[in-house]
């Protein structure tokens, strides 16, 4: 599995930490920064994930974006045609977004949660199939709307 992160200056610290556990954990991840705490723009480091994933340029079947509450940046992905950014701060919701909306980036906000739960929130969002069936209807409609 192959993972594309992205996050401003106010996710940079849980940007590094999910990085390395990921890593730990076997899985190959593609950063596409920020780097650094320098104040940025959570706009450009979802569209450098989101087009990664839609035009699958580096092969990540998947991606994640933090930024400070982790709104912005999943507004951002969200404009982006092809993108299902789900913002989540809970493990129920992890398991459901991906069960039910096929959720293709996680968002979430360094100023928001501990980093306990976010390393459990990506593992379950990582290990949870779509269930499709009723659900892939409902995300054609979703589909629809972009068009
Ligand atoms: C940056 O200060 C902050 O606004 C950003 O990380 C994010 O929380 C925006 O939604």
């Amino acid at each position: 599995m192959k993972i594309a992160m992205g996050c401003d200056h106010g996710g940079i610290h849980l940007k590094e930490h999910i990085k390395k556990y990921l890593i730990g954990k076997g899985i190959e991840i593609v950063d596409h920064g920020t780097y650094t705490e320098d104040s940025c723009d959570y706009p450009d480091y979802a569209a450098k994930v989101c087009k990664d994933i839609t035009s699958g340029a580096s092969g990540a079947d998947r991606g994640i974006l933090i930024c400070g509450t982790g709104i912005g940046i999943s507004i951002a992905a969200n404009k982006c045609k092809g993108i299902r950014c789900a913002l989540v701060h809970d493990v129920f919701s992890a398991k459901a977004t991906r069960a039910h909306n096929d959720s293709n980036i996680l968002a979430m906000g360094e100023r928001v949660i501990g980093v306990g739960l976010a390393r459990e929130i990506v593992t379950t969002w990582l290990n949870t199939e779509f269930e499709g069936g009723r659900h892939a209807a409902r995300i054609q409609k979703i589909a629809d709307i972009e068009e």
